[in-house]
């Protein structure tokens, strides 16, 4: 069973719905995002979580991870959600949670991927999904797949073809994990 934690519009997220997979909880950072209208739209419980108080992340943290196993959520799916995790919520799902990143890590980790491989004038960069922990982007890679940089490419332009192949990769992964 997955949970899905979003902050944004949840192209990604729609591409696990899409697939049939069993999303059952969806998290979100922030209220009125494009992604809690997807969720509602699929028919699945969705509840905001927001940050109020930045210095009380593991309060957050634990309402967060409570909701989601009491929804029997046993694989944790981060598609384009924004915020950190700490150990109050990466510990109760151990190795059980995943990213998606626009770009080849370890290179171009943080929240300006697109744009930093666009300026070190890199010729490919591509999608990851791999395993969160507790810093930026530096969790275990599961799967990469390389995506050219076009002569002309904007960042706009770059990150539409990384989210082509981030929705079909991020499904793939979970498919595989949920069935091993
Ligand atoms: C994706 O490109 C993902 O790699 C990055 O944020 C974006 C989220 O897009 N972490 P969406 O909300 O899934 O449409």
């Amino acid at each position: 069973m997955i949970g899905v934690l979003v902050s944004g519009s949840g192209s990604n997220l729609q591409a696990l719905l899409d697939a049939g997979l069993p999303v059952v909880a969806v998290a979100s950072s922030h209220e009125d995002v494009r992604a809690l209208d997807r969720a509602e739209a699929a028919g699945v419980p969705a509840r905001v979580f927001p940050l109020a108080d930045p210095a009380d992340r593991s309060g957050r943290d634990t309402a967060m991870a409570d909701w989601l196993a009491g929804h029997g959520v046993t694989l944790v799916v981060c598609a384009g959600f924004m915020q950190l995790l700490g150990p109050a919520f990466l510990g109760r799902f151990p190795d059980r949670v995943l990213n998606v990143h626009p770009a080849l890590l370890p290179a171009f980790p943080g929240a300006h991927a697109v744009e930093d491989a666009l300026a070190a004038g890199v010729s490919v960069t591509g999608a990851s999904v791999h395993l969160v922990d507790e810093g930026i982007d530096t969790g275990e890679v599961i799967r990469q797949e390389i995506v050219p940089v076009l002569p002309g490419d904007t960042a706009e332009t770059l990150h539409r073809r990384i989210q082509v192949v981030e929705h079909r990769l991020l499904p793939a992964v979970v498919r595989e994990l949920i069935a091993a």
